[in-house]
């Protein structure tokens, strides 16, 4: 994110924080000037006191919103019991979550690999694809996002104005990929209309596998829906092209569906809005209820790994594994695949009644509570508006509304806002984002 934080008090809590942390915390990520320091469901509240409703469970982390009261029974339960379990160990609820992934996913997917993080997960994927194609070359998209780790920065795409930050120097440890067009059927990077091109997207997956490889494939890799490059859903059909191609030449289709997954655009996994059985499923983020943890899932066939070659201290930590198994307990409890396909539904629709009046959007897309507005100065030309995004942004801070902006990852600083609330959110609580938002809206157009 970056906009511009809301007025405060110079000599106050929050200037206090900022100026520490400026001398001590090196900013990686992005710099937002604000602290957040408590949270309650939805609501969250900065270091001046300043409330906000949270329309992107924190990063889309927090599935469930903050400090759910289960999420923390189970980590005080699992405390008690024991807190850490190396991963050399057997440990019973790293084996608990594992059962309930398995049991939960599509196919035969039945076979856990733990990592700490997003990108972690990514890696573990390319390391038992690698294994059991022989492959080393993976078939990546335009505007996609697997992460920021050596190995993972090569699948990401690299806008121009990352480059700097994501490559200088580094090339003795960024191997290349093979990139293709992504899928984006408001801005075809091919330049078709979705009634006439066939899926000519998902083609040219068939196309690379045949050509574009030095050493072997060892997979295709893909994101269900691409968040950071636009919040863009496959379309239609994509997905089941997709591995009718990686089944024809026997390498795996592994789903990124570190946002994706966990009722976030609706089912429990996002590939089950399809009939696609993919050889790997990749989860973070929210997977352990707020603590860090990954996974990647797959079939008995691609498990293989030689002794020793991933893995990671903190890897299926307890705490994190109790967490998020009553996380995804909480999810089939309270049929919540069902209301984020009910409340999505809710917020698309109150979005497009906000488009009627509006000069600004010229998109709206999603899938369950995965939900996209791209922001165009001209619906004709499709001309990105960045800096009003970036205001529209600062807007609902204002108005005490918490949104995201992306892509195509992060290029320019995003034109497209986003939408990713919790879950288990209500109706009331759709209700009042979308009426914060209009209103912030309606100030940023009225400066225009
Ligand atoms: C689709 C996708 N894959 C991978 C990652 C990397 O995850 P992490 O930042 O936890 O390494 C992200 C993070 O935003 C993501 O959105």
């Amino acid at each position: 994110m970056n906009h511009d934080s809301p007025e405060r008090d110079p000599g106050g809590p929050g200037q206090t924080l900022r100026d520490e942390s400026d001398e001590h915390v090196i900013k990686c990520m992005g710099d937002v000037d604000m602290g957040l320091v408590h949270g309650d469901g939805l609501k969250v509240t900065d270091s001046d006191g300043n409330e906000y409703i949270d329309a992107i469970s924190a990063e889309w982390v927090l599935n469930l919103g903050f400090r759910n009261p289960e999420v923390k029974q189970a980590m005080v339960d699992q405390f008690e019991k024991i807190d850490y379990v190396s991963p050399v160990f057997e440990s019973e609820v790293r084996t608990e979550l594992a059962k309930k992934l398995a049991e939960l996913a599509p196919g035969d997917l039945s076979k856990v690999l733990y990592g700490l993080s997003g990108a972690s997960a990514v890696e573990g994927a390319m390391h038992l694809a690698m294994r059991t194609t022989g492959g080393t070359d993976f078939v990546c998209l335009d505007a996609a996002f697997h992460g920021r780790t050596f190995a993972t920065i090569a699948l990401t795409y690299v806008n121009p104005g990352m480059v700097e930050g994501a490559n200088k120097g580094l090339d003795r440890y960024l191997p290349r990929q093979m990139r293709i067009p992504n899928y984006n059927c408001y801005r075809c990077p091919l330049g078709l209309k979705r009634e006439t091109c066939d899926l000519a997207c998902a083609e040219a997956i068939e196309w690379e596998l045949d050509r574009g490889h030095l050493n072997g494939p060892a997979g295709v890799m893909v994101e269900p829906f691409q968040a950071n490059g636009g919040m863009v859903p496959a379309p239609d059909g994509y997905l089941e092209r997709a591995h009718e191609i990686t089944q024809a030449h026997d390498v795996p289709l592994i789903v990124d569906e570190i946002q994706g997954a966990l009722c976030r655009c609706g089912p429990m996994y996002a590939t089950q809005r399809t009939e696609v059985e993919p050889e790997m499923i990749i989860l973070g983020k929210a997977l352990g209820g707020g603590l860090p943890l990954s996974a990647t899932i797959t079939t008995p066939e691609y498990s293989a790994l030689l002794p020793w070659e991933y893995g990671f201290t903190q890897a299926g930590n307890p705490m994190a594994c109790a967490a998020g198994l009553a996380m995804i307990e909480v999810m089939l409890r309270d049929d919540l695949p069902a209301n984020s396909e009910k409340m999505g539904g809710l917020l698309t629709d109150g979005l497009k009644e906000i488009e009627k009046d509006s000069k600004l959007i010229g998109d709206i897309r999603g899938q369950g509570l995965m939900v996209g507005v791209e922001l165009v100065l001209d619906r004709e030309n499709k001309e990105p508006a960045f800096a009003e995004a970036d205001a529209l942004m600062a807007a609902c801070l204002e108005h005490g509304l918490m949104i995201g902006k992306t892509g195509p990852v992060f290029g320019s600083n995003g034109n497209v806002v986003k939408f990713k609330p919790a879950v288990n959110v209500t109706e009331d609580e759709i209700v009042e984002m979308t009426d914060i938002f209009g209103r912030a809206l309606a100030d940023v157009e009225a400066t225009l």
